[in-house]
């Protein structure tokens, strides 16, 4: 079996990602950011990317948008590989696919009315042309992401960070997008907005049905907006599963320590949780066999041999680890943490 079986039952797939690599540097020894990934996103569904800093996610979303060229593998679009892509038709790819960044202080030019930033965005794609046109969409925007039309006259400084992170989404929108990457929208702002820009998110992915790759820490947040999850683990994927199953029943024990480690872990999970220890090992040089092998509770010596592959042990539930004797009987975990 390889990794591409946990893409090839996805009907309707709108992108598809398949052996991706992305090394950084050249000569023996690289970067491996993102090493061997595949998956697909059926159109209209919400992916979750998730995992610890350094894991990837941004090289990936950066990757499938072709902000940075990959090293190997594919990455689909209905289909068609885009790095063949002609320069003309990458630049009307792009307006139907969009980022949302981040952070919301950054990614606005903090000398440029919002009419302007909403304004450039169309008019980089040729939307909208003519005073009148745009201005009207752009107050048709700001209303989208619940701002006021008067606002557009505004620089950013002139906003809360909540509502800077609803700019983003407007400027993302502004090009009728098909596909967004939502790369951390709400890790930069306070809790008390946080929720806002959630039920924004949300609402813009049932009206527009846009397909989106979410990507965060927050698994409380992933539960609640993904329909599906990617659990990436030093560039390489460890589980892939719904959003219920992968929560209710997490298979790799990486996943099983991440939502153990959860500031508000599940109350109904038992709490033999093993807790993460150890610092990610450098993706220089990574593990031999299993990336995670060194800070996994369970790994035996076989792990350090073979690169497990994605196998599939429940319908459309994905998860790379040998140790099938605790995939049988996930919650019998024992802790071995002090
Ligand atoms: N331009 C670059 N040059 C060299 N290495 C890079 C570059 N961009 C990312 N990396 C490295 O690639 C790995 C993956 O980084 P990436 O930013 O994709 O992780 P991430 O999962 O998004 O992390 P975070 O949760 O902190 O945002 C890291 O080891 C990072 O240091
Ligand atoms: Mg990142």
């Amino acid at each position: 079996m390889n990794t591409l079986d946990a893409i090839d039952d996805i009907d309707e797939p709108l992108i598809e990602v398949r052996n991706l690599r992305k090394y950084f540097g050249s000569g023996k020894r690289p970067v491996r950011a993102v090493d061997d990934v595949s998956f697909a996103i059926r159109k209209g569904e919400t992916l979750g990317l998730v995992g610890e800093s350094g894991s990837g996610k941004s090289t990936i979303g950066r990757t499938v948008l072709r902000l940075v060229e990959r090293t190997d593998g594919e990455v689909r679009y209905r289909g068609e590989d885009i790095a063949g892509f002609s320069a003309e038709r990458m630049r009307k790819l792009r307006s139907k696919l969009q980022i949302i960044f981040q952070d919301p202080y950054a990614s606005l030019n903090p000398k440029m009315r919002i009419s302007a930033i909403l304004g450039e965005a169309l008019s980089t794609h040729g939307l909208h042309k003519g005073a009148a046109a745009r201005d009207k969409r752009i107050a048709e925007l700001l209303e989208t992401v619940g701002l006021r039309p008067e606002h557009a006259s505004r620089f950013p400084h002139e906003f809360s960070g909540g509502q800077r992170q609803r700019i983003g989404v407007a400027r993302a929108l502004a090009v009728e997008p098909e596909f967004i990457v939502a790369d951390e929208p709400l890790s930069a702002l306070d809790v008390s907005i946080q929720a806002q820009v959630i039920n924004l998110l949300a609402d813009l992915r049932e009206r527009l049905s846009l397909t989106m790759l979410f990507i965060s820490h927050d698994l409380d947040v992933v539960e609640y907006l993904c329909d599906r999850v990617v659990v990436l683990y030093l560039g390489k994927v460890m589980e892939v599963a719904p959003t219920a199953a992968l929560f209710e029943r997490p298979l790799h024990p990486y996943t099983q320590a991440l939502l153990a480690a959860s500031p508000k872990p599940d109350p109904l999970l038992p709490t033999a949780h093993v807790a993460l220890t150890g610092d990610i090992p450098s993706p220089i040089a990574p593990p031999s066999g299993c990336v995670f092998r060194t800070r996994c509770p369970h790994a035996i010596a076989l792990c350090a041999q073979t690169v497990p592959p994605l196998e599939e042990r429940a319908p459309g539930h994905f998860s790379a680890c040998i140790r099938e004797d605790l995939i049988s009987a996930p919650m019998n975990l024992t802790s071995t943490s002090t």
